[in-house]
C-alpha cells in the first residue's frame, strides 16, 4: 500500500504533528456520530454522578474516524489522566502490569489496536477489567503462590479496526461498544471548516463542503486535502479556498467527485476487466493489484462497499452496477458473475 496515497485513511507523519492541534479536546467539539456522542454524554454524567471511573468502552470503524480523539476527550470531559498505550506495544504479560500498577484512581487507559494483544496479555487483562486486580505468581517451583494485588478502579478504553478479530472475552469485558461511521457531508463541511479555521486557512462554506465532500466521510483524509488544498490556493490563486479552488486542486490531485483516487479506480477496473465483473476472490484480486490483501480490506473495501460500488459474496467481490457507471463503462446484460461457461462457478446464482 502506498503511504503517500492522499485517501488513505492511516496516519502519515505530516498528519500526527497537524492532528495534535486538530484533535477536538471537548464534546462540545466533537462534530457528527451524534449516537455516539449522545451515549457517551449521558454514560459521562452518569459515572460522574455516582463518582466513579467511567465503565470500559470499545470503538470500532474504520481508521481516521476519532477513536483515539474520543479517547482523549472523554478522558478531559471525566477530568482525568489519559495513558495511551496499543497492543502490539504490551508485548509480555509483565509489560502490562507495569502500566497497570502505575495507574491512578479513574485513570483512562487507552488501548489502541486492541485486537492485537497476544494471548498472554490478555490474560493479564481480564482480571484487572472485571475485578481491578491484577494476579501475580510469586516464587518458582514448589514454593510458587498466587497473589492477588489490589488496583485502583479504573477505565480502559479499546480502539479496533477489526472487530471481528477480537476475541469474545475481551470484548465480553467492554461494558459500552460503539461503532463509528463513515461521516455525513454536512458533518464533513464542518469539519473542514474548523480545521480552516485553526489553521488559520481563509476559506468559504462551499470551498470548505467540496473538500469535505470528497473526502470520504473520514476527517483525517479532510484536513490532509484541506492542507494540499491550501497549498494550491496560495501558489495558484489568492490564498482563499472558495469552491473553484478547491475544485481545480482536488482535480490536480486526481480525487474525483465521490472521493476517489486512481488507485480505487484501478482496483474498480481490475474487477471489470480482468475479472469479467467478478466474482473475484480477495487474494487473487490483491496479486493482480500487486497490494496486500490487508491493504484492501482496509483501505479500499470500506468506502467502495459505502458506495454501493463493491459487493462483498461468498465468492469474492464482485463491481456493481453503479460501479461501472461511475467509471462510465457498460453494465453487460447478464450478470458478470453468471457465466454458464465458466465450470468454477457454482450455480447459486
Ligand atoms: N468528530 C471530529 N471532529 C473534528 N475533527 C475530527 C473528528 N474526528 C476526527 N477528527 C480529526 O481527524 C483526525 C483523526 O482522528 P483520530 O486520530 O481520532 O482517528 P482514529 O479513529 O483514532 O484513527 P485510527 O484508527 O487511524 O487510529 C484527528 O486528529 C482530528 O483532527
Ligand atoms: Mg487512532
Amino acid at each position: 500500500m502506498d503511504d503517500e496515497r492522499l485517501v488513505n485513511p492511516n496516519p502519515n507523519e505530516d498528519d500526527q504533528q497537524v492532528e495534535k492541534s486538530l484533535r477536538p479536546r471537548r464534546l462540545v467539539e466533537f462534530i457528527g456520530q451524534e449516537k455516539v456522542v449522545d451515549q457517551l454524554k449521558i454514560a459521562i454524567a452518569a459515572a460522574k454522578g455516582r463518582g466513579e471511573p467511567l465503565d470500559h468502552t470499545l470503538f470500532y470503524g474504520p481508521p481516521g474516524l476519532g477513536k483515539t480523539s474520543l479517547a482523549g476527550v472523554i478522558a478531559n470531559e471525566m477530568g482525568v489522566n489519559l495513558k495511551i498505550t496499543s497492543g502490539p506495544a504490551i508485548e509480555r504479560a509483565g509489560d502490562l502490569a507495569a502500566v497497570l500498577t502505575n495507574l491512578q484512581k479513574d485513570d483512562v487507559l487507552f488501548i489502541d489496536e486492541v485486537h492485537r494483544l497476544n494471548r498472554a496479555v490478555e490474560e493479564v487483562l481480564y482480571p484487572a477489567m472485571e475485578d481491578f486486580a491484577l494476579d501475580l505468581i510469586v516464587g518458582k517451583g514448589p514454593s510458587a503462590r498466587n497473589l492477588r494485588l489490589n488496583l485502583p478502579r479504573f477505565t480502559v478504553i479499546g480502539a479496533t479496526t477489526r472487530l471481528a478479530l477480537l476475541t469474545s472475552p475481551l470484548r465480553d469485558r467492554f461494558v459500552s461498544v460503539h461503532r463509528l461511521v463513515f461521516y455525513s457531508d454536512e458533518a464533513m463541511a464542518e469539519i473542514v471548516s474548523r480545521s480552516a479555521r485553526i489553521l488559520g486557512m481563509p476559506s468559504t462554506d462551499v470551498g470548505s463542503s467540496e473538500i469535505g465532500r470528497r473526502a470520504r466521510g473520514t476527517p483525517r483524509i479532510a484536513n490532509r486535502l484541506l492542507r494540499r488544498v491550501r497549498d494550491y490556493a496560495q501558489v495558484v490563486a489568492d490564498g482563499t479556498i472558495d469552491l473553484e479552488v478547491a475544485r481545480a486542486a482536488l482535480a490536480t490531485l486526481e480525487i474525483d467527485e465521490l472521493g476517489l483516487d486512481e488507485n480505487d479506480r484501478r482496483l474498480l477496473k481490475a474487477i471489470v476487466e480482468l475479472f469479467n465483473g467478478g466474482p473475484v476472490g480477495l487474494s487473487t484480486l490483491a496479486a493482480a493489484l500487486a497490494e496486500e490483501v490487508d491493504a484492501i480490506e482496509d483501505v479500499y473495501e470500506p468506502f467502495l462497499l459505502q458506495l454501493g460500488f463493491l459487493q462483498r459474496t461468498p465468492r469474492g467481490r464482485i463491481a456493481t452496477r453503479r460501479a461501472y457507471e461511475h467509471l462510465g463503462l457498460m453494465y453487460p446484460e447478464r450478470y458478470p458473475g453468471d457465466d454458464p461457461s465458466n465450470p468454477h462457478q457454482s450455480r447459486l446464482w
